[in-house]
């Protein structure tokens, strides 16, 4: 089966949003990237041409390849794109109603576009629920930094379609990422997992057990875990890895409330790798213990 997907919009230009546009635009995908952030937008496009470059660097693409990858990107402050999309991919924050709002948007001006939101942790059948093709949402749940990470956890929603299912499938060939299907239970098979160690690590850390490089260090050598779980949660965000936290606890129990160390440090900006400092300070994009 082929996934039909020529053209697509990823809205959101943050963290996840400009690595999942880079790696539809080398599979060849026409990809417009939207963001309410204009600085962010700019960002997020000139993050994509360096890692394309870099990948020239490392024998990973030609100097063509790469070339007719950034010529695939365009950026757009816009809702125009919408109408022509084949696939829409939202990753704006992990916010239900912002979600569910930019869900009924697109659903206005566009009924056939495959809708799929990169959440980490909602529920994709409640986002399902307010577009006007609910067979044609789906999660397609990208890891960070998504032109490196394998994985693609694909979340199939109670109204979610055999044929919608059966193009991610085929799109996450296409992509080259190795896929799993799950079902629309929070945090799915990924974040249930990894925020259970993240949030353990930090109280952890809140009762003085080790360092927070030497917590790391415990699960890197002692188990293989390719990053420990403090570098992770700065690596993806002090917010975002609250607000799934702050989801799963609300859904699943108390075993994923939230320390309050993560909740100060939030509160104080330090918001991880993308504010410069959070377990660790973040210098020319490597941690340095604190
Ligand atoms: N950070 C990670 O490692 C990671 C990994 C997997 C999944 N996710 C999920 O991906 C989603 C995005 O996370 P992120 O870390 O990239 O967030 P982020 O905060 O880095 O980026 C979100 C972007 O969305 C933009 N935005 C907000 N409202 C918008 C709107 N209405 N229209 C267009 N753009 C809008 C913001 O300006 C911001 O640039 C979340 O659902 C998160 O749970 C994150």
């Amino acid at each position: 089966m082929s996934d039909n997907v020529e053209r697509a919009v990823v809205i959101g230009a943050g963290t996840m949003g400009a690595g999942i546009a880079e790696v539809l635009a080398k599979a060849g995908v026409s990809v417009t990237l939207a963001d309410v952030n204009g600085q962010v937008l700019e960002r997020g496009l000139a993050k994509i041409h360096s890692s394309l470059d870099k990948a020239v660097e490392r024998q990973k693409l030609t100097a063509e390849q790469a070339q007719a990858a950034k010529g695939r990107v365009s950026t757009s402050s816009g809702e125009e794109r919408y109408a022509s999309a084949d696939l829409v991919i939202e990753a704006v924050p992990e916010l239900m109603d912002l979600k569910k709002q930019l869900f009924q948007k697109i659903s206005a001006v566009n009924e056939g576009a495959i809708l799929a939101s990169n959440t980490s942790s909602l529920s994709v059948t409640e986002l399902a629920a307010s577009a006007r093709r609910p067979e044609r949402v789906i999660g397609l749940h990208f890891f960070n930094p998504p032109p490196i990470m394998p994985l693609l956890e694909i979340v199939r929603a109670e109204q979610t379609s055999l044929a919608t299912l059966d193009r991610c499938l085929a799109l996450a060939t296409r992509i080259d990422k190795s896929p799993i299907v799950v079902r629309d239970i929070a945090g799915f098979a990924t974040s249930r997992l990894g925020i259970i160690l993240g949030m353990e690590a930090i109280r952890m850390l809140e009762q003085g057990v080790a360092s927070a490089a030497d917590i790391d260090r415990a699960m890197e050598l002692g188990y293989k875990h390719p990053m420990g779980p403090l570098k992770l949660t700065d690596l993806v965000g002090l917010d975002v890895r609250l607000s799934i936290a702050e989801h799963l606890t609300r859904e699943l129990g108390p075993q994923f409330t939230p320390p309050p160390l993560l909740r100060q440090l939030v509160r104080a900006g330090k918001l991880g790798q993308k504010t410069g400092e959070g377990f660790y300070r973040w210098v020319d994009g490597k941690p340095v213990a604190k």
